[in-house]
C-alpha cells in the first residue's frame, strides 16, 4: 500500500537527500521548500518518482503554514490517501556566535523554525496522521550538550527535545511515536554557509566585544576544520530515515553521522560533569 510522507526543508542537505530517497523507494513525498527554483529542481531530479514540492513554506510564517496544510490536504485527497504516514521535521539553519553577540532575530527565527512552526504543522496534520497510523520524525543534533557558540542551533534542540518527549507521551493513545534522528556531523550546505556567515560577523560585530572571543572562536574554527573533513554524506541520514519508516516498532532514537556515538556516550554522564568538561574545553 502506498504511503505519504511530509518532509520540511527539502531545498538541500538532509531534507533533499531524504525526499529523493523516499520518493525513489515508492513513498509519495510532499517536500516543502521556500523557493520556487528549489521546487523545480526537486521535480526535475525526482523524474518519475512521486515527489510533490510544497512551496512556499517558511516555518516562521503562519500564512505559509496554513496554505501548505491546505495544499497537502488537497493533494492527499486527490491521490486517494486516507491519511498521512509520516512527518519529518527537518528544516533549520542557525549560525555561529557567542550568546553575547548573537543576533536576537536569528535566535527568534530558529525558535520559530524548529519549535513554533512544527507545532502548528503538527496540529494541522494530526487528524491525518491518526488516520494514517503515522509517526513523527525529528532531525536533531546528536546530544544535548552546551557546546559553545552554537546556541542558535542547540537551544532550539533542547526545546525540541522537551517537545518531542511531551508529544510522545500525549500521543501514546493513538500510537503516534515521536522519533529523534540524532545526527552527528553531516556534509551539507549549512557547513560552508555558517563559516561564511561567521567571517561576515567578524566584520560587523563591535570590535571591543569581539576581541573578548576572537581567540576561542578561531580555535573552535581550527578544530572544526578537522571535524568537517570527516562529515557523513546526507544520503546516510536518508537511509536511516527509510529504516525508521519501515520499522514495525520504531525505536525513539536513532543515531547517524560522524561522532554521533561519541556525543551520545558523553551526554550520558552526569550533567555537572558534562558542563565542567565543556567549560574546560572552551
Ligand atoms: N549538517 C549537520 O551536521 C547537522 C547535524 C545535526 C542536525 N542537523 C539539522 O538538520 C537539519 C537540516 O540541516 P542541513 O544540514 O541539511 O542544512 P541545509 O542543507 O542548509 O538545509 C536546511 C533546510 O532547512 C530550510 N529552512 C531553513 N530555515 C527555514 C524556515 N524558516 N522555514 C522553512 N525551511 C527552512 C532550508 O531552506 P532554504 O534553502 O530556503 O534556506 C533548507 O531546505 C537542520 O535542522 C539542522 O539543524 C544538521
Amino acid at each position: 500500500m502506498k504511503k505519504a510522507v511530509v518532509i520540511t526543508g527539502c531545498s538541500s542537505g538532509i531534507g533533499r537527500a531524504t525526499a529523493l530517497h523516499l520518493a525513489r523507494l515508492g513513498y509519495t513525498v510532499f517536500a516543502t521548500v521556500r523557493k520556487e527554483e528549489d521546487a523545480d529542481s526537486l521535480r526535475r531530479e525526482a523524474g518519475q518518482a512521486e515527489l510533490v514540492p510544497v512551496c512556499p513554506l517558511d516555518l516562521t510564517r503562519p500564512g505559509d503554514i496554513a496554505a501548505a496544510l491546505d495544499t497537502i490536504g488537497r493533494e492527499l485527497y486527490g491521490r486517494g490517501f486516507e491519511g498521512l504516514y509520516a512527518l519529518v521535521n527537518n528544516a533549520g539553519a542557525g549560525g555561529i556566535a557567542p550568546v553575547e553577540l548573537l543576533d536576537p532575530s536569528l535566535l527568534r527565527r530558529e525558535l520559530e523554525t524548529r519549535l513554533v512552526g512544527p507545532v502548528a504543522l503538527i496540529q494541522g496534520l494530526l487528524p491525518r496522521l491518526r488516520r494514517g497510523g503515522g509517526r513523527i520524525l525529528w532531525i536533531t543534533t546528536p546530544a544535548l550538550l552546551p557546546l559553545p557558540f552554537i546556541a542558535s542551533i542547540h537551544v532550539p534542540d533542547f526545546g525540541a527535545n522537551g517537545l518531542i518527549r511531551t508529544l510522545d507521551v500525549e500521543l501514546r493513545p493513538w500510537r503516534i511515536p515521536n522519533i529523534m534522528i540524532r545526527c552527528g556531523g553531516i556534509r551539507t550546505a549549512a557547513v560552508e554557509r555558517s563559516k561564511r556567515d561567521l567571517e561576515e560577523s567578524f566584520r560587523s560585530w563591535p570590535p571591543d566585544r569581539l576581541a573578548l572571543y576572537t581567540e576561542r572562536l578561531r580555535r573552535e574554527q581550527r578544530e572544526h576544520a578537522a571535524f568537517d573533513r570527516k562529515r557523513t554524506a546526507p544520503e546516510k541520514v536518508a537511509e536511516t530515515i527509510a529504516k525508521t519508516l519501515a520499522a514495525r516498532r520504531p525505536k525513539r532514537r536513532y543515531r547517524v553521522g560522524h561522532m554521533s556515538g561519541a556525543a551520545a556516550f558523553f551526554e550520558a554522564f552526569p550533567q555537572r560533569f558534562v558542563d565542567f568538561v565543556m567549560s574546560r574545553r572552551s
